[in-house]
């Protein structure tokens, strides 16, 4: 009952869409090739909350990357999910309330965000469909 069925067959790379998860905003976003390159090529030692895009992403969809749509600072939303909005420094979300940079893996790379957003428990259900909670 408190799992959330998402159709993610209509996003382009590039895009993200914007859903609700136990009533807090959910972030799914395709990434292009040229962010999963820019994803990659981090060095993890270097970051706050050391996690590689693979471990942040299911197995064969590296291109899908599903967060919560929340700041792990204070609770803000970023921004960086709905068409024109700044994506901050790192290309991936940025968070007004306090200015918070996470990258194309949605890693906190700025500000004062203690950690990566938080990626729910999610499966692909099928090649478009994904089941998260
Ligand atoms: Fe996002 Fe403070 S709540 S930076």
């Amino acid at each position: 009952a408190s799992s959330t069925e998402v159709d993610v067959s209509a996003i382009e790379p590039g895009q993200a869409i914007k859903a609700v998860f136990r009533k807090q905003p959910l972030f799914v976003r395709r990434l292009t090739g040229a962010e999963i390159q820019a994803a990659n090529a981090v060095d993890t030692s270097s970051l706050r909350d050391p996690q590689t895009l693979e471990e942040r992403t299911k197995e064969g969809h590296e291109d899908m990357l599903v967060t919560m749509g929340v700041c792990t600072h204070l609770g803000c939303v970023p921004l960086g999910a709905a068409e024109g909005e700044v994506k901050g420094e790192y290309g991936g979300y940025f968070c007004p309330c306090h200015g918070s940079h996470y990258d194309t893996a949605g890693r906190i790379r700025k500000g004062p965000a203690p950690a990566n957003l938080e990626v729910p428990e999610y499966e692909f259900t099928s090649d478009t469909v994904i089941q998260v909670g």
